[in-house]
């Protein structure tokens, strides 16, 4: 697997291109010309080489550029390497390190593989149409033109387009200048930055656009398909508050004139952040108040967040190689929600960044078989198959601790200097670092290196009783205690204000404290591990947890600490359920996560064995009798944001408790249900999901022929979820072959196979047909290791 390559930046680094494409929608064909400018460095050679990937490259000009005069170099051969993505150009004469112009026609095919340049399919009035976008993340600018496409050779890029006439074409600058003729249009952008070529993007085909600008001038635009337009105002509205924000905190305004979102109708993943054109998969980015639920507006608003805040972290200082891009994603992954914290205060978000970034995070890096954040990339090929939670949450988690341990304006001040010294160029992680060590003093290398180098994370055996205190660290590990293999130490911020140590950095520590009573590690969770404590002390943290001391953090962790560790074996699961008793008044939906999560986990675990899963019920119904008479099915008029995100949590857990009076509901409002929009969004998942695991083949068909003619992205997912989630065997077979029927687009099969796994019931039927069409899954969605 791990083919180390080198790196053709090391031999030719590109200064500028200029790049001419003309992409056939007919013919699903393109032709292009390219000029790039740049330097050879490497020693005397008979040989250029660019990247390529299933392109043919058909002509190519060498032109060694000197002071006075310039001279055409003859390429005796053109070798369209397919194996290692290269064109390699041979030249006559020796090619010596200095300026050169290289000039390359080629031609390659518009393919539906959600990558390089590829088509968007929708319908409009009833015809079927086609946007033209493309999709260069992480190593797929290789596809569209010959280059060097490594994110360290940044360069400037005049794009050049020709494409149908009267429709909308967009690139990551201002339109330039246009030319017409009959049937076409070309189209000149503005040059770009000095930018990786992976952040190259352009868009054309039917669409329309929403316009603002921010407060320092910058036109931003939402488009998308003319029928979903309208629902583009949300993201639009956030956009612009995002990047106010993120001028202010960056200190450093956004460079280019414009950005635009697009909402595009087949996409890979949820986004991606193109310098100046970010696009997005389209349930990440439309708002539509007849479909859209509180959880996906939210999405949406974080989604936008996170890309945005890429224009800055990611496209104006870029890694030098994808080794470094879990940074990338993970530090996006975090100031997406000090962005949106700021616009939407009364979200909480920060308390929802511990339930759902930091605590599912936990669950995979505690098995054996995780990875450290950093982990060495050899070719870019493999960049998909380690991009997983621990870089993104793991990897904003420890970011979190970072900001946590540095102090809100020591962390701000370092990442200022640190965008301003690499604007326009390239980075490792160290040199962020290094800049924060720079401007606090503090040994962040050091710190950071063992949360990032180190696979796992500890947990802490605290033991409290009178005025001392003793701690124990060590590798926290879901097979249980290991005590021959788990002795690594971390430095753990113990973040207590009633405990003089700070960082707790051996394997144990006894200590006094005039204040046991008040003890509780970890303030709000900010911390990247877990706390147990001796059974006296639990006592004292119930009564506190009972008058309401406690954040919203702080309760959801010491419930979730205090569950996987006894899933783990670290204490007895019985202690878990007495502390649970101390949640009998809990109204936050983070905290309920955390409640409803365990239970689920715990029901899963006992798998088929109906009879504990019957003795589950009243537990369940008990623990949700409160908040369900609180909470109801309707919402009160303007309540709390955290209840309207509450409600379906409550709602879910009562019927899967088999409450009479909800199940009863929940049949009416479907028996009565004709189009998805007779019910509300937020409703819809447990309404569908309820119904579904209850019903019969008529039911089935209902869903079925829903799905079939929807248009709206997200309540197609939510519809998958429902067929996906039928008990009767005989229903799941059918389910399964939607996959590979045209019904289902090529984006949303992981969903597809996702909930299929998810139930019980179909568990095994999925895996055998996960085997059965390995062929075909690897020839659709091949290119996707994240599989
Ligand atoms: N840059 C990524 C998308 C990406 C990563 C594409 C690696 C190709 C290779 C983008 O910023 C991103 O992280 N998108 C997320 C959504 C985000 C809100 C977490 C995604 O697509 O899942
Ligand atoms: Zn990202």
């Amino acid at each position: 697997m791990s083919k180390s390559i080198k790196h053709l930046y090391a031999d030719f680094k590109p200064e500028h291109y200029v790049l001419q494409l003309t992409p056939d929608r007919d013919t699903m064909k393109f032709t292009g010309t390219v000029t790039i400018h740049g330097k050879k460095t490497s020693r005397p050679s008979r040989r250029l080489t660019f990247h390529q990937k299933n392109l043919r490259v058909t002509k190519a000009t060498v032109i060694r550029r000197q002071k006075k005069l310039s001279e055409t170099i003859k390429v005796d051969r053109i070798n369209n390497h397919a194996g290692c993505d290269e064109v390699r150009l041979h030249t006559e004469q020796d090619l010596y390190p200095g300026e050169y112009s290289v000039e390359l026609e080629f031609s390659g095919k518009i393919t539906p593989a959600m990558d390089g340049i590829y088509p968007c399919n929708f319908v409009h009035d009833k015809k079927e149409k086609k946007l033209i976008a493309t999709q260069f993340e992480s190593h797929h600018a290789r596809e569209a033109f010959p280059c060097v496409d490594e994110p360290e050779a940044k360069a400037t890029f005049d794009l050049i387009l020709t494409t149908p006439k009267g429709e909308p074409v967009i690139a990551n600058t201002p339109v330039h200048s246009q030319k017409h003729d009959s049937k076409t249009t070309t189209t000149t952008f503005e040059t770009t930055p000095k930018m990786s070529t992976y952040l190259l993007a352009f868009v054309f085909g039917e669409m329309d656009f929403k316009e603002t600008k921010t407060k320092t001038g910058t036109i931003v635009r939402a488009y998308a398909t003319p029928d979903n337009t309208a629902h583009t105002g949300f993201a639009l509205d956030v956009a612009v508050k995002c990047l106010e924000f993120y001028n202010d905190y960056f200190g450093l305004d956004y460079p280019l004139e414009k950005c635009d979102l697009v909402a595009l109708p087949d996409f890979a993943s949820g986004a991606m952040e193109n310098w100046g054109c970010i696009t997005f998969r389209e349930q990440c980015m439309l708002v539509d108040p007849k479909n859209t639920s509180v959880g996906t507006k939210q999405f949406v608003a974080m989604v936008v967040a996170h890309e945005l805040a890429h224009q800055w972290f990611g496209n104006l200082v870029t890694m030098r190689w994808w080794t470094d891009l879990w940074l990338n994603e993970g530090f996006a992954s975090w100031i997406e929600y000090m962005a949106i914290d700021t616009i939407f205060p009364e979200w909480n978000i920060w308390t929802q960044f511990i339930s759902d970034e930091q605590q599912p995070v936990f669950k995979s890096d505690a098995l054996k078989n995780t990875h450290p954040v950093e982990v060495p990339i050899h070719h870019p090929d493999e960049i998909r198959s380690i991009f997983d939670a621990i870089s993104y949450q793991k990897g904003s988690s420890v970011i979190h601790m970072l900001h946590e341990y540095l102090g809100a304006k020591p962390f701000r001040e370092g990442l200022r200097y640190y965008l301003k010294k690499h604007q326009f160029s390239n980075t490792d992680t160290v040199d962020l670092w290094a800049a924060f060590e720079e401007v606090t003093k503090k040994p962040v290398r050091k710190f950071m290196q063992a949360w990032t180098s180190t696979p796992g994370f500890p947990i802490i055996h605290a033991d409290v009783s009178g005025d001392s205190v003793g701690l124990k660290q060590s590798r926290f590990n879901l097979a249980g205690p290991d005590s021959t293999h788990d002795h690594q130490i971390w430095p753990i911020p113990l973040l207590s204000s009633e405990f003089d140590a700070q960082i707790f950095d051996t394997s144990s520590l006894q200590s006094k404290s005039t204040s046991t009573n008040k003890i509780k590690f970890n303030a709000n969770q900010a911390g990247f591990y877990r706390t147990v404590y001796n059974n006296d002390h639990y006592a004292t943290l119930a009564r506190r947890l009972e008058s309401g001391e406690f954040s919203a953090q702080d309760r959801l962790g010491l419930l979730s600490d205090i569950f996987e560790s006894s899933k783990a074996g670290y204490v007895p699961l019985s202690n878990a359920f007495s502390l649970l008793d101390s949640y009998k008044n809990e109204q936050n939906a983070a905290v309920w996560d955390i409640i409803a999560g365990n239970l689920v986990e715990i029901r899963s675990v006992f798998g088929d064995n109906e009879i504990i899963r019957q003795k589950l019920k009243p537990t369940i119904a008990r623990l949700v009798n409160s908040e369900l008479k609180r909470l109801g099915w309707k919402p009160a008029k303007n309540e709390p944001y955290f209840d309207t995100l509450l409600r379906p949590t409550i709602l879910g857990l009562a019927a899967s408790a088999d409450v009479p009076p909800v199940l009863s509901d929940i049949s009416q409002r479907f028996e009565a249900m004709k189009l998805p929009t007779d019910i509300e969004p937020d409703l819809r998942s447990v309404i569908w999901g309820t119904s579904a695991r209850n019903g019969d083949d008529k039911t089935f068909k209902k869903f079925i022929k829903l799905h079939n003619s929807e248009s709206n992205s997200e309540v197609r997912t939510t519809l998958a979820m429902a067929i996906c989630s039928f008990e009767q065997p005989h229903l799941i077979d059918p389910a399964l072959s939607m996959i590979t029927s045209k019904q289902v687009r090529l984006q949303d099969i992981t969903y597809w196979v996702a909930y299929s796994f998810a139930n019980r019931h179909a568990k095994e039927k999925t895996w055998k047909w996960f085997q059965a069409n390995w062929k075909w899954l690897e020839k659709n969605i091949g290119s996707d290791l994240s599989f």
